[in-house]
């Protein structure tokens, strides 16, 4: 804002040119985490705060999420953020931000292009939520032989690689084993069709225990189990990552058995990026936010105080 504005003008809201204009391309809206992301960016990134957001969401279709990065950079915007769907497939259209002169920041997902062609990436350990998701699942049930069933997130995006990579080392080893493995595109209704294919196959009884990279996904499984006659928490055990309300609420109504947190509260970090980029300071390569696990006696404790 402007210190000697004229009152004349209208008040506080600084004039439009003022305003930094950020072009924001969001996966889509999958799950319970994405719509607390969203409104966390869009929150940071109000006109009040001194921008102007254009918001776009991809749908989870990667084309879609860089012809929308093409268009901010044709539209000439201050600045561009990116929660990549997939990591792949980045770098011709980062090298054309960086030539148009737009610096990239990514939030939430990583991508496999050089690290040259962004200028930082605040997010979460999606590796470390697999790892700490894995070792409460080897300290509960590593020790008897347990039929292991995996709902994937979105296929070639950071979290599923990650979350799969960190998961498998810390059950490596012990009696768990992985009956079947197949994405839930990291949504409700994914979980449960993939879930009733697993309950077709295998049978309620061939199943001891659901990995759900999400939370979303865990709930489209306890909705398979139920209509299968099944009681998920205790015939079927659960462990997903995020931590959002509902599944939160599962987790207490003990149809749930773990879960990993993944913090969705990312704008007002990424705010502060940008603002520090587009001054041109020094800022990090990588910002790492913390995440907290839950058990059942955990979550009871702390649900009132979510804020997601
Ligand atoms: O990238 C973060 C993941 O994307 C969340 O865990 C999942 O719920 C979301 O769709």
């Amino acid at each position: 804002g402007d210190a000697t504005a004229d009152p004349a003008d209208g008040g506080d809201a600084p004039a439009s040119d003022e305003l930094i204009t950020v072009g924001f391309a969001q996966t889509g809206a999958e799950s319970g985490w994405r719509s607390a992301n969203t409104e966390s960016m869009q929150t940071a990134f109000s006109e009040e705060n001194g921008y102007e957001l254009v918001f776009n969401a991809a749908d989870n279709d990667p084309a879609a999420q860089i012809a929308a990065v093409r268009n901010f950079i044709n539209q000439g915007v201050d600045a561009i953020i990116i929660a990549p769907v997939v990591e792949d497939g980045w770098d011709d259209v980062l090298q054309e931000a960086a030539d148009a002169g737009i610096p990239v920041i990514l939030e939430d997902r990583t991508v496999s292009a050089s690290e040259d062609l962004y200028a930082s990436w605040v997010g979460l350990d999606f590796y470390q939520e697999g790892v700490m998701a894995g070792e409460w699942a080897a300290e509960q049930y590593g020790d008897t032989e347990t039929q292991m069933v995996v709902l994937e997130g979105t296929t070639g995006s950071a979290p599923a690689n990650d979350r799969a990579e960190g998961f498998n080392e810390a059950i490596a080893g012990t009696m768990i084993e992985t009956l079947d493995s197949q994405t839930g595109d990291f949504t409700r209704d994914g979980g449960k069709s993939v879930m009733e294919g697993y309950i077709a196959n295998y049978g309620l009884d061939g199943i001891d225990l659901v990995y759900a990279h999400n939370d979303d996904m865990g709930l489209g499984a306890i909705e398979a189990i139920e209509a299968a006659g099944g009681v998920p928490g205790e015939d079927i055990k659960i462990i997903t990552i995020d931590a959002v309300a509902d599944g939160m609420q599962a987790l207490v109504d003990g149809k749930i058995n773990y879960i990993v947190e993944c913090n969705p509260l990312l704008g007002d970090l990424v705010s502060q990026v940008v603002k520090d980029v587009l001054a041109g300071n020094e800022v990090e390569k990588e910002y790492y936010v913390e995440d907290q696990t839950f058990t059942q006696e955990e979550a009871a404790e702390v649900i009132d105080s979510r804020l997601y």
